[in-house]
């Protein structure tokens, strides 16, 4: 068994900071026993939009904390009370951390389990919630493994699409789920605000359910080719020309079926505003582009409070939403973290067998050491078109 465990830690805003904590244990951030755990020792765990919140000191985090959500790994020990997942098996850990036993988990809505965080119901690794160690790490404690775990049917195939695999703990399902709010199908027109990893996964699941218009705006040119070379169309949002009249030159109309708010709260505007932070933008903008009686998913996220927001009302977390230009419309809008669990097997299958060959080119994924973290964050906080991955014991490379 090891002894430590390496860890990205958050020192403050746009610190990150390589440390060795101690080997995990089973054992809860409350310190109780958990033999419905396992220890992992990770074979990829990604840099996520999410964790640029943390970054930019706009999703509160205590210094010190243990930074990722997103990890798939291999399973090395396993607490006395699980009894299917086993040693050597390879999984993706939904990000959510679900007990698999409260009303919303049986509701499957394991973003909002009761029983994982004191303060809101709703948990998470590597976020204020609930005090889970997050897995931009060596190994990792993962709680209710039977209930959580997602394994992969073969180790050698998974590892084989493992670039493509990683993305089910987070921003694949998350995209999807987007989606699935939006009301996406077969034939749907669709616009997607966003052309980070979480944006351009929402493009290619709109290709996997066949969506017909699928329109992905931004202001980063080289996000946008990755979605404009892989089948979909593109909103240039640092362009004059307003959204609607750009989805009108594309569509021939100035509305679509599906909204997908993948930007969150550090959205900024468009045109002569595109430097400037609108938080509210994105949620506007879909209320006016989505059709009368379309839908908006929104995995964006959106905190309270918000100190490093721009203004009184955004501080709080509040947006100046323009609800009654929209509501003759009847708009339908979804928010909130994405149960992950409720989509991961299903776009698992989908990679195995194939039905997504556009998602590497789509995603452009660096695989990258954990020392190199810190750079990392730096580089998508930039604008980088990469999704970067650790691959912290070197399994992937090899
Ligand atoms: N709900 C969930 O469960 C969940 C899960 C994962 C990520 N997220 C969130 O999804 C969001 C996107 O994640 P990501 O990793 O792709 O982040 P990202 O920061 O890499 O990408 C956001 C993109 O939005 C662009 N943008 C800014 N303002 C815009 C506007 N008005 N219109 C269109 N595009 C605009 C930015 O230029 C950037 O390229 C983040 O808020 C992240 O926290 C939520
Ligand atoms: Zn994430
Ligand atoms: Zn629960």
């Amino acid at each position: 068994m090891a002894s430590g465990n390496r860890v990205i830690t958050f020192q403050g805003p746009r610190k990150m900071e390589l440390q060795t904590f101690e080997y995990p244990k089973l054992i809860t951030p409350k310190g109780k026993k958990a033999p419905h755990g396992v220890i992992m020792k990770l074979i990829t765990t990604n840099i996520c939009g999410s964790d640029q919140h943390i970054y930019h000191g706009r999703f509160g985090a205590p210094k010190g904390m243990v930074m990722g959500h997103e990890m798939t790994g291999e399973v090395i020990e396993v607490g006395s009370d699980v009894e299917f997942i086993k040693k050597g098996d390879i999984c993706s850990v939904p990000f959510n951390v679900a007990c698999g036993r409260c009303r919303n988990c049986k509701e499957r809505h394991t973003e909002i389990c009761q029983n994982v965080n004191d303060e809101y119901d709703c948990g998470a690794y590597g976020f204020n919630l609930g005090g889970w160690q997050g897995g931009q790490s060596d190994y990792l404690m993962v709680p209710y493994a039977d209930f959580n775990l997602l394994a992969f049917p073969d180790a050698s195939h998974a590892m084989e699409k493992i670039r493509d695999l990683t993305l089910l703990s987070d921003v694949l399902p998350t995209a999807f789920h987007g989606l699935m709010e939006a009301g996406a199908k077969v034939g749907s027109t669709v616009y997607i605000a966003g052309a980070g990893p979480v944006g351009r996964s929402a493009a290619a699941c709109a290709r996997l359910l066949g969506a017909s218009c699928i329109i992905v705006g931004d202001t980063n040119k080289a996000r946008l080719d990755l979605v404009k070379n892989n089948g979909c169309e593109i909103v240039d949002l640092s362009k004059k020309t307003p959204v609607a009249d750009q989805i009108e030159a594309i569509l021939g109309e100035r509305e679509v079926d599906c909204g997908v708010d993948c930007v969150g709260l550090e959205a900024h505007g468009s045109g002569p505003e595109a430097n400037e932070e609108h938080s509210e933008a994105v949620v506007n903008t879909l209320l006016e582009v989505v059709r009368a009686g379309g839908a908006i998913g929104v995995p964006g996220i959106y905190t309270h409070p918000d100190p490093g927001a721009s203004t009184p009302l955004t501080k709080k977390g509040q947006l100046p939403i323009d609800l009654g230009k929209a509501w003759i419309k009847s708009p339908k809008l979804t928010a909130g973290q994405a149960p992950i669990m409720h989509y991961n097997r299903d776009l698992m299958m989908a990679i195995l067998y194939d039905r997504m060959p556009y998602l590497g080119a789509m995603m452009n994924t660096e695989i990258i050491s954990l020392e190199d973290a810190p750079q990392a964050y730096a580089a998508f906080s930039d604008g980088s078109p990469k999704k970067f991955v650790i691959d912290p014991h070197g399994s992937v490379k090899a």
